[in-house]
Protein backbone atom coordinates (compact mmCIF):
# COMPACT_ATOMS: atom_id res chain seq x y z
CA UNK A 1 0.00 0.00 0.00
CA UNK A 2 1.32 3.68 -0.98
CA UNK A 3 0.95 6.52 1.51
CA UNK A 4 1.47 10.14 0.76
CA UNK A 5 3.67 11.48 3.95
CA UNK A 6 4.67 14.82 3.76
CA UNK A 7 6.58 15.27 0.47
CA UNK A 8 6.59 11.77 -1.60
CA UNK A 9 4.38 8.42 -1.38
CA UNK A 10 6.51 5.53 0.57
CA UNK A 11 5.27 2.27 0.87
CA UNK A 12 3.28 1.55 4.22
CA UNK A 13 6.24 -0.45 5.66
CA UNK A 14 8.31 3.14 5.30
CA UNK A 15 5.16 5.51 6.61
CA UNK A 16 6.76 6.20 9.89
CA UNK A 17 6.29 9.25 11.78
CA UNK A 18 8.36 10.77 14.79
CA UNK A 19 7.46 10.15 18.91
CA UNK A 20 7.62 13.49 18.67
CA UNK A 21 4.24 14.43 16.15
CA UNK A 22 2.29 16.84 17.94
CA UNK A 23 -0.97 14.74 16.31
CA UNK A 24 0.51 11.85 18.49
CA UNK A 25 1.56 13.77 21.38
CA UNK A 26 -1.75 15.52 21.62
CA UNK A 27 -4.36 14.62 19.31
CA UNK A 28 -3.19 18.09 17.57
CA UNK A 29 -4.18 17.82 13.98
CA UNK A 30 -7.40 17.40 11.74
CA UNK A 31 -8.71 15.12 9.46
CA UNK A 32 -10.92 14.29 6.90
CA UNK A 33 -12.71 10.56 5.23
CA UNK A 34 -13.99 11.40 1.47
CA UNK A 35 -14.75 8.60 -0.81
CA UNK A 36 -15.19 7.37 -4.41
CA UNK A 37 -17.90 6.19 -6.60
CA UNK A 38 -15.62 4.30 -9.38
CA UNK A 39 -12.82 7.27 -10.09
CA UNK A 40 -15.33 10.13 -9.03
CA UNK A 41 -14.19 11.17 -6.09
CA UNK A 42 -17.58 12.74 -3.88
CA UNK A 43 -17.87 16.03 -2.62
CA UNK A 44 -14.07 16.33 -2.91
CA UNK A 45 -14.11 20.35 -2.47
CA UNK A 46 -16.55 20.31 -0.35
CA UNK A 47 -14.43 18.04 1.59
CA UNK A 48 -10.97 20.12 1.07
CA UNK A 49 -13.13 22.91 2.13
CA UNK A 50 -14.07 21.50 5.64
CA UNK A 51 -10.29 20.46 5.86
CA UNK A 52 -9.17 23.92 5.27
CA UNK A 53 -11.75 25.27 7.85
CA UNK A 54 -11.11 22.56 10.59
CA UNK A 55 -7.59 23.43 10.26
CA UNK A 56 -8.10 27.50 10.32
CA UNK A 57 -9.53 27.19 13.47
CA UNK A 58 -6.53 25.69 14.97
CA UNK A 59 -4.13 27.76 13.49
CA UNK A 60 -2.55 25.02 11.06
CA UNK A 61 -1.10 25.57 7.56
CA UNK A 62 -2.69 22.99 5.23
CA UNK A 63 0.87 22.29 3.69
CA UNK A 64 -0.64 21.22 0.17
CA UNK A 65 -1.86 24.24 -2.67
CA UNK A 66 -5.64 23.58 -3.43
CA UNK A 67 -5.01 23.62 -6.42
CA UNK A 68 -2.73 20.18 -5.81
CA UNK A 69 -5.28 18.43 -4.06
CA UNK A 70 -6.90 16.78 -6.84
CA UNK A 71 -3.73 15.05 -8.72
CA UNK A 72 -2.76 14.05 -5.41
CA UNK A 73 -5.67 12.33 -4.39
CA UNK A 74 -5.72 10.44 -7.83
CA UNK A 75 -2.48 9.39 -7.84
CA UNK A 76 -3.38 8.01 -4.10
CA UNK A 77 -6.17 6.21 -5.55
CA UNK A 78 -4.10 5.07 -8.12
CA UNK A 79 -0.92 3.71 -7.12
CA UNK A 80 -2.97 1.46 -4.73
CA UNK A 81 -5.84 0.32 -7.65
CA UNK A 82 -8.54 1.61 -6.03
CA UNK A 83 -10.53 4.44 -7.07
CA UNK A 84 -12.01 2.74 -10.40
CA UNK A 85 -14.73 0.94 -12.60
CA UNK A 86 -14.17 -1.89 -9.90
CA UNK A 87 -13.33 -0.69 -6.62
CA UNK A 88 -14.70 2.64 -4.79
CA UNK A 89 -11.98 4.30 -2.84
CA UNK A 90 -11.91 4.91 0.83
CA UNK A 91 -9.29 8.06 1.32
CA UNK A 92 -8.16 9.66 4.45
CA UNK A 93 -6.21 13.17 4.66
CA UNK A 94 -4.62 13.41 7.79
CA UNK A 95 -2.97 16.81 8.86
CA UNK A 96 -0.93 17.11 12.30
CA UNK A 97 0.95 19.80 13.87
CA UNK A 98 4.24 18.02 12.94
CA UNK A 99 7.25 17.42 14.88
CA UNK A 100 8.45 19.33 17.40
CA UNK A 101 10.46 19.06 21.03
CA UNK A 102 7.29 18.38 24.05
CA UNK A 103 5.28 21.40 24.50
CA UNK A 104 2.03 22.69 23.63
CA UNK A 105 3.27 25.43 22.25
CA UNK A 106 2.54 25.15 18.51
CA UNK A 107 5.66 26.92 17.20
CA UNK A 108 7.62 24.11 18.65
CA UNK A 109 6.57 22.27 15.02
CA UNK A 110 7.93 24.06 12.72
CA UNK A 111 6.02 22.17 9.45
CA UNK A 112 2.62 20.20 9.39
CA UNK A 113 2.64 16.34 8.43
CA UNK A 114 0.42 15.50 5.74
CA UNK A 115 -0.78 11.48 5.20
CA UNK A 116 -2.63 10.33 2.70
CA UNK A 117 -3.89 7.15 2.46
CA UNK A 118 -6.20 4.86 0.36
CA UNK A 119 -7.99 1.71 0.31
CA UNK A 120 -10.98 -0.40 -1.13
CA UNK A 121 -13.94 0.62 0.22
CA UNK A 122 -15.88 -1.54 2.80
CA UNK A 123 -19.68 -0.87 2.81
CA UNK A 124 -21.84 -1.67 5.31
CA UNK A 125 -23.43 -4.62 4.99
CA UNK A 126 -26.56 -4.66 2.51
CA UNK A 127 -28.78 -6.71 5.82
CA UNK A 128 -27.83 -3.06 7.95
CA UNK A 129 -29.66 -1.05 5.27
CA UNK A 130 -32.61 -3.92 4.99
CA UNK A 131 -33.25 -4.09 8.83
CA UNK A 132 -32.32 -1.46 10.24
CA UNK A 133 -29.75 -0.54 12.90
CA UNK A 134 -29.51 0.08 16.88
CA UNK A 135 -28.43 3.13 18.69
CA UNK A 136 -27.83 3.29 22.74
CA UNK A 137 -28.22 6.73 24.14
CA UNK A 138 -24.42 7.13 25.02
CA UNK A 139 -23.42 7.98 28.76
CA UNK A 140 -20.63 10.66 27.54
CA UNK A 141 -21.58 13.84 26.49
CA UNK A 142 -20.90 14.97 22.78
CA UNK A 143 -17.77 17.73 23.16
CA UNK A 144 -19.06 21.17 24.65
CA UNK A 145 -18.70 23.72 21.55
CA UNK A 146 -16.86 25.99 24.09
CA UNK A 147 -14.15 23.63 24.63
CA UNK A 148 -13.80 22.11 21.44
CA UNK A 149 -16.30 22.49 18.49
CA UNK A 150 -17.13 19.34 17.06
CA UNK A 151 -17.22 21.19 13.77
CA UNK A 152 -13.48 21.14 13.87
CA UNK A 153 -13.11 17.67 12.63
CA UNK A 154 -9.93 16.79 14.84
CA UNK A 155 -7.88 14.03 15.75
CA UNK A 156 -8.66 13.94 19.11
CA UNK A 157 -11.10 11.52 18.69
CA UNK A 158 -11.46 10.67 22.46
CA UNK A 159 -14.55 11.91 22.77
CA UNK A 160 -16.09 9.91 20.09
CA UNK A 161 -14.20 7.07 21.21
CA UNK A 162 -15.54 6.98 24.41
CA UNK A 163 -18.87 6.79 23.51
CA UNK A 164 -18.12 3.88 20.69
CA UNK A 165 -16.96 1.67 23.69
CA UNK A 166 -20.09 2.25 25.25
CA UNK A 167 -21.61 1.24 21.97
CA UNK A 168 -19.32 -2.08 21.48
CA UNK A 169 -20.43 -2.87 25.69
CA UNK A 170 -23.54 -2.81 24.53
CA UNK A 171 -23.65 -4.88 21.65
CA UNK A 172 -25.36 -2.12 19.80
CA UNK A 173 -24.50 -0.74 16.10
CA UNK A 174 -23.48 2.75 17.83
CA UNK A 175 -23.84 5.29 20.66
CA UNK A 176 -25.81 8.36 19.63
CA UNK A 177 -24.46 11.23 22.09
CA UNK A 178 -26.22 13.95 24.14
CA UNK A 179 -25.46 17.40 24.06
CA UNK A 180 -24.35 19.36 27.68
CA UNK A 181 -28.35 20.45 27.20
CA UNK A 182 -29.30 16.76 26.62
CA UNK A 183 -30.39 17.72 23.21
CA UNK A 184 -29.85 14.63 20.57
CA UNK A 185 -26.59 15.58 19.00
CA UNK A 186 -25.10 12.89 16.74
CA UNK A 187 -23.57 9.29 16.59
CA UNK A 188 -19.50 8.80 16.87
CA UNK A 189 -19.26 9.08 12.94
CA UNK A 190 -22.68 10.44 11.68
CA UNK A 191 -25.24 12.47 11.86
CA UNK A 192 -29.06 11.72 13.10
CA UNK A 193 -32.12 12.77 11.10
CA UNK A 194 -36.18 11.45 12.44
CA UNK A 195 -38.71 11.88 10.83
CA UNK A 196 -42.50 12.84 12.47
CA UNK A 197 -45.82 13.35 11.13
CA UNK A 198 -44.10 13.76 7.80
CA UNK A 199 -41.64 16.75 9.10
CA UNK A 200 -38.37 15.38 8.42
CA UNK A 201 -36.28 16.98 11.47
CA UNK A 202 -32.15 17.15 12.54
CA UNK A 203 -30.15 18.86 15.42
CA UNK A 204 -29.07 22.49 14.34
CA UNK A 205 -25.07 22.85 14.07
CA UNK A 206 -25.92 24.99 17.08
CA UNK A 207 -26.40 22.01 19.25
CA UNK A 208 -22.55 21.16 18.64
CA UNK A 209 -22.15 18.62 16.06
CA UNK A 210 -20.12 18.52 12.43
CA UNK A 211 -21.46 20.07 9.38
CA UNK A 212 -22.09 16.51 8.29
CA UNK A 213 -21.52 17.13 3.99
CA UNK A 214 -24.11 14.07 3.82
CA UNK A 215 -26.53 16.17 6.47
CA UNK A 216 -26.27 19.38 3.92
CA UNK A 217 -26.75 17.04 0.99
CA UNK A 218 -30.15 15.47 2.42
CA UNK A 219 -30.84 18.46 3.84
CA UNK A 220 -31.06 20.32 -0.12
CA UNK A 221 -32.58 17.18 -1.59
CA UNK A 222 -35.12 16.88 0.51
CA UNK A 223 -36.07 20.98 0.12
CA UNK A 224 -35.79 20.47 -3.35
CA UNK A 225 -38.52 17.64 -2.63
CA UNK A 226 -41.11 20.06 -1.14
CA UNK A 227 -40.40 17.78 2.25
CA UNK A 228 -40.94 19.59 5.30
CA UNK A 229 -37.31 20.19 6.96
CA UNK A 230 -36.55 21.29 10.49
CA UNK A 231 -33.24 22.07 12.23
CA UNK A 232 -33.72 22.56 15.68
CA UNK A 233 -32.95 21.24 19.50
CA UNK A 234 -34.69 17.92 19.97
CA UNK A 235 -34.96 15.96 23.21
CA UNK A 236 -34.75 12.14 23.33
CA UNK A 237 -38.46 11.37 23.83
CA UNK A 238 -39.02 13.29 20.63
CA UNK A 239 -37.06 11.06 18.81
CA UNK A 240 -38.35 7.72 20.78
CA UNK A 241 -41.88 8.83 19.61
CA UNK A 242 -40.89 9.80 15.99
CA UNK A 243 -41.89 7.57 13.15
CA UNK A 244 -38.75 7.02 11.57
CA UNK A 245 -35.02 7.54 12.09
CA UNK A 246 -31.83 7.72 9.93
CA UNK A 247 -27.75 8.50 10.20
CA UNK A 248 -25.76 9.66 7.48
CA UNK A 249 -22.35 10.19 6.59
CA UNK A 250 -20.02 9.76 3.41
CA UNK A 251 -19.38 5.86 3.96
CA UNK A 252 -22.89 4.81 4.76
CA UNK A 253 -25.34 7.20 2.41
CA UNK A 254 -28.12 7.12 4.19
CA UNK A 255 -28.26 4.20 7.83
CA UNK A 256 -31.82 3.11 8.71
CA UNK A 257 -32.70 3.32 12.61
CA UNK A 258 -34.93 1.02 13.55
CA UNK A 259 -34.12 0.72 17.91
CA UNK A 260 -32.91 3.03 20.32
CA UNK A 261 -32.10 2.03 23.69
CA UNK A 262 -33.19 -1.23 23.08
CA UNK A 263 -37.02 -0.48 22.05
CA UNK A 264 -38.48 -0.54 18.82
CA UNK A 265 -38.68 2.83 16.89
CA UNK A 266 -41.54 3.97 15.07
CA UNK A 267 -42.56 0.60 13.28
CA UNK A 268 -39.36 -1.05 14.43
CA UNK A 269 -38.65 -1.58 9.87
CA UNK A 270 -36.89 1.45 7.97
CA UNK A 271 -39.38 3.93 7.53
CA UNK A 272 -40.73 5.11 3.94
CA UNK A 273 -39.15 8.55 4.10
CA UNK A 274 -35.74 7.24 5.06
CA UNK A 275 -36.08 4.61 1.93
CA UNK A 276 -37.04 7.40 -0.20
CA UNK A 277 -34.44 9.79 0.81
CA UNK A 278 -31.94 7.40 0.33
CA UNK A 279 -33.16 6.70 -3.18
CA UNK A 280 -33.40 10.24 -3.66
CA UNK A 281 -29.48 10.58 -3.04
CA UNK A 282 -29.13 7.38 -5.06
CA UNK A 283 -30.73 8.79 -8.07
CA UNK A 284 -28.84 12.16 -8.23
CA UNK A 285 -25.36 11.25 -6.74
CA UNK A 286 -23.69 11.80 -9.84
CA UNK A 287 -24.55 15.59 -9.58
CA UNK A 288 -21.97 15.54 -6.09
CA UNK A 289 -18.94 13.83 -7.90
CA UNK A 290 -16.08 15.49 -8.85
CA UNK A 291 -12.74 13.93 -11.29
N1 LIG B 1 -17.18 10.75 9.96
N2 LIG B 1 -20.45 13.43 12.65
C1 LIG B 1 -19.24 12.97 12.99
C2 LIG B 1 -18.80 13.05 14.41
C3 LIG B 1 -18.40 12.42 12.02
O1 LIG B 1 -17.17 11.98 12.35
C4 LIG B 1 -18.86 12.34 10.67
C5 LIG B 1 -17.99 11.78 9.57
C6 LIG B 1 -20.14 12.81 10.36
C7 LIG B 1 -20.69 12.77 8.95
O2 LIG B 1 -20.01 13.65 8.09
P1 LIG B 1 -19.92 13.41 6.52
O3 LIG B 1 -21.31 13.30 6.02
O4 LIG B 1 -19.23 14.63 6.03
O5 LIG B 1 -19.15 12.14 6.28
C8 LIG B 1 -20.90 13.36 11.38
C9 LIG B 1 -16.31 10.15 9.00
C10 LIG B 1 -17.00 9.18 8.11
C11 LIG B 1 -15.14 9.56 9.76
O6 LIG B 1 -14.86 10.06 10.85
O7 LIG B 1 -14.47 8.66 9.26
Amino acid sequence: MWIYLNDRFVDDANAMISVFDHGLLYGDGVYETIRSYGDQIFMRDEHLDRLRRSADAIGLRVPVAEDDWPALLNEAMQRNDVGNEQIDAYIRITLSRGVGDIGLDPALCPTPTVIVMTKPLSPPPPHQYQSGVDLIVAKTRRNYPGALDPQIKSTSFLNNILAKREAIAAQAFDSLLLNWESHLAECTVSNLFFVTNGRLRTPSLACGILDGITRRIILSLAREEAIRVEEGAYTLDQLVQADECFLTNTTMEVMPVTSVNRGPLGTGKPGPLTRRLHQIFVTNRPRFLQA
